[in-house]
């Protein structure tokens, strides 16, 4: 995705440091507490109501904002009546264009910028100008929340409309091919691939298209901000506390120590928990007031003004010979990416590294809508595109009558199909055929309705989800080490809920040779070390990085420190390894000295070191993909249409599982956003009115615990050697190839192919 390209870009400045011959990291192989299921150091705190989210901060003087929407999608504002607002008890401000302090353009995250964090650049509250269905036009300011809502229900506009751009189908025609994205060019072309796929012994060419959706984390998007003078503090939900800090800074003319966010706690974010107008107009309106502030988003501002996933309109058109082989791959389409966006749903990067090909072409069109922009959302492309692809090669199988895991594997590549790099691991077979014994595959059968159970047609079906690697420049750490033996790591990463702090803690206990419990992890602050943000499932691996840069300091630190009066006396940084709670010579055990004696002797009472992982430059010299196969089985009434699923299976190969437990869940909420995509999600979007229509939860349907089934998970635990502690992400697989297995497995039940999601039950009779 775009996070990946712009690292890759990023690569070009950034000094080569690590891995220049490909060493695996020393800790593969002989971790004690990494491969351990703790429990989640920040559970307790959760389940006992202790954890603080952003929107519970309390504060001396507190107000309350609620923001008003635009009805129109372009246009302008003729006339905008706060007075009876302004009238009502315990209004406190109204701020519009015409009082909002005059700021700049947020800088949009990615290709140009690692450090940029908006998803829109579009103007906050500077004009009179209204360019999407939902746009910010007035916040009120109250002294308590119900009061704010009222009088933010009696501002009067009126607009003098414009005619905007809102259908897909008539902006195909001004659609672009943006060249921005250095390494996954938006257009590939290998060989002829149209001409292989006429002359194909074998051809499946169909279209398939899937539905905007709209994030729908439980914790709505908040904001607790104070001003203190020239100094901000800002409590937010947030899933790149860092940046979010330099970009608030810039917005408003500060210092950059003068602003601090502060996000201890994500009650999910996927995607959707980055920098929104909501911030902006948050800080703005409590430097107006005078007073602290509170903005939180109603679930029908999180649609309004955070976007979602783009729909999408994808050909996928496999040729393959008479043996099942691949002569050509093309995997086209649509999607959207407005100029003020920056998320352009790379729907067809799994299709790139799935399948060996003769040819491939491959290209991505971006349309421009006035809408506020799509953003990334769980495997933002990845989660639709292997749902086109995945499900071509399932009509392909059966077209050839082949097993589609065959096909699979009668394709797998031996490198990266594109760009040749060899892979740094890859065991997808593996996992298909652990996944395939573990969940009865031999029950499938190949013709289509066979299997019944009254009413109910049962079906199998499979898929493949890939996702890539990443590993973020510009991870930052600090390690303390006290004389009591304890340690403490601090970083302004994220926690939202994967166990960010737990498996850290395990891994420095590893890497410290200390126990869990004399490791302590600061995070979710900006005035710690800057992190990396936790986005492209590429957090764990990036802490991991400045983690290891900084046990590696340490180490020299401590050899410094211990002198020619310690058993170490002599012994290089190669010659010693941090163990037992101190230091020890590799080759002699009897040479070993504790971090107590050591920073005794030397009068110390802590060491502090400030580590930076180093640059990934693995990531430019292997092709890394996390790999998935995910098992289906639904039942589908012959009556109502009404699809069940019942049980799902993901194998999953990502490298080192760093702790079952956390893994476990993040591959099964993956799942479960995955069985919302294939069966129930859909942003209902009036394209008369640019306006999205289902904007509630009881409208738009995401998967209850009624409608999720038994979900069993598994993975090959391979540790991949060119990663920090041999693993990849395991955030965004997890709903990767979930599309595709349930649509699969609906085939398999009923002899109908969907190619239109969500699945639902009117398309079934
Ligand atoms: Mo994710 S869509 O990188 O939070």
């Amino acid at each position: 995705n775009a996070v990946i390209a712009s690292v890759k870009t990023a690569l070009g400045w950034v000094p080569a440091q690590w891995l220049p011959g490909g060493t695996p990291d020393p800790l593969i192989g002989r971790s004690a507490a990494i491969g351990r299921q703790d429990n989640r150091l920040d559970g307790p705190a959760k389940v006992g109501g202790l954890a603080r989210f952003s929107a519970e901060v309390p504060l001396q003087r507190l107000s309350y904002a609620a923001l008003v929407y635009s009805s129109i999608v372009r246009g302008r504002i003729t006339r905008l009546d706060t007075a009876a607002a302004e009238a009502t008890p315990g209004v406190i401000l109204v701020m519009t264009h015409r009082n909002m302090p005059r700021i700049g353009l947020v800088p949009l995250i990615g290709v140009t910028d690692l450090s940029a964090v908006g998803n829109s650049s579009l103007p906050i509250l500077q004009d009179a100008t209204i360019r999407y269905n939902g746009q910010v036009v007035a916040a009120v300011v109250a002294e308590t929340q119900e009061q704010a809502d009222h009088a933010a229900s009696l501002i009067e506009i009126d607009y003098a409309a414009e005619p905007g751009k809102t259908r897909f189908e008539e902006a195909k025609t001004d659609a672009r091919t943006p060249a921005s994205i250095l390494i996954e060019k938006n257009h590939v072309s290998v060989g002829n691939a149209e001409r292989e796929l006429a002359a194909a012994a074998h051809r499946v060419d169909n279209v398939y298209r899937t539905p905007g959706q709209n994030h729908n984390a439980i914790e709505l998007h908040a904001v607790t901000v104070a001003w203190d003078g020239d100094s901000l503090v800002v409590h937010d939900t947030i899933q790149m506390v860092a940046s979010s800090a330099k970009a608030l800074a810039k917005l408003f003319g500060l210092k950059k120590d003068k602003v601090r966010v502060l996000s201890p706690f994500v009650g999910g974010g996927f995607g959707g928990k980055g920098l929104w107008d909501h911030q902006v107009v948050a800080v703005a309106a409590a430097k107006l007031a005078g007073r602290p502030l509170r903005l939180v988003l109603s679930r029908e501002g999180v649609y309004r003004i955070v976007g979602g996933r783009s729909p999408s309109e994808q050909r996928v058109a496999l040729g393959a010979d008479a043996d099942g082989r691949f002569t050509a791959i093309v995997h086209t389409g649509y999607s959207i990416m407005p100029p003020h966006g920056a998320c352009p749903e790379q729907y067809s990067l799994c299709t790139r590294a799935l399948y060996r090909s003769k040819s491939f072409e491959i290209l991505q069109r971006h349309l421009d809508l006035d809408i506020v922009p799509n953003t990334y959302m769980r495997a933002p492309g990845e989660a639709i595109g292997t749902f086109a692809v995945e499900c071509a090669v399932d009509e392909l199988a059966h077209e050839m009558g082949i097993d589609p895991i065959e096909l699979r594997r009668r394709n797998e590549p031996d490198r990266h199909p594109i760009h040749g790099s060899p892979f740094s691991q890859r065991a997808l077979i593996q996992a298909y055929e652990q996944g395939a014994a573990r969940f009865g595959w031999v029950r499938r059968q190949a013709e289509p309705g066979t299997l019944r159970d009254g009413e109910w047609r049962i079906g199998l079906g499979c898929a493949s989800g890939s996702f890539p690697y990443a590993r973020m420049p510009g991870a930052n750490v600090r390690l303390t080490l006290r004389s009591d033996g304890s340690a403490t790591i601090a970083s302004s990463a994220q926690e939202m809920g994967m166990g960010t702090a737990t498996v850290q803690v395990q891994h420095a206990a590893d890497r410290l040779g200390l126990p869990v419990e004399a490791i302590g992890f600061e995070l979710g602050d900006s005035a710690l070390p800057a992190g990396p943000m936790a986005g492209g499932s590429s957090q764990t691996v990036s802490l991991a990085a400045a983690i290891m840069a900084a046990s590696e300091k340490l180490t020299a630190e401590l050899l410094r420190l211990a002198g020619n009066d310690s058993p170490l006396a002599g012994l290089r940084a190669g010659d010693v390894r941090l163990l037992d709670g101190g230091i020890g010579a590799i080759e002699d055990p009897s040479r070993h000295e504790s971090y107590r004696s050591i920073l005794a002797r030397a009068a110390r009472d802590e060491i502090v070191v400030d580590a930076a992982g180093s640059a990934p430059l693995e990531m430019l010299k292997f092709a890394m993909h996390s790999s998935s196969a995910i098992f289906c089985e639904v039942r589908v009434s012959d009556v109502t249409g009404e699809i069940r699923v019942e049980r799902m299976l993901g194998s999953f190969d990502c490298g080192t599982i760093l702790n079952p437990k956390t893994a476990a869940s993040q591959f099964r909420g993956g799942m479960i956003m995955g069985l919302g995509l294939a069966l129930t999600e859909e942003t209902l979007f009036d394209e008369r009115s640019g306006r999205i229509m289902n904007a509630t939860l009881a409208d738009y349907h995401i998967p209850v615990h009624l409608d999720v089934p038994e979900i069993e998970v598994m993975w090959t635990g391979i540790a991949d050697p060119r990663s920090p502690l041999g693993a990849r992400g395991i955030g965004e697989i997890g709903i990767t190839g979930v599309g595709a297995a349930i649509a699969n497995a609906v085939f398999n039940a009923t002899g109908k192919r969907v190619r239109e999601l969500p699945i639902t039950l009117d398309k079934l009779l």
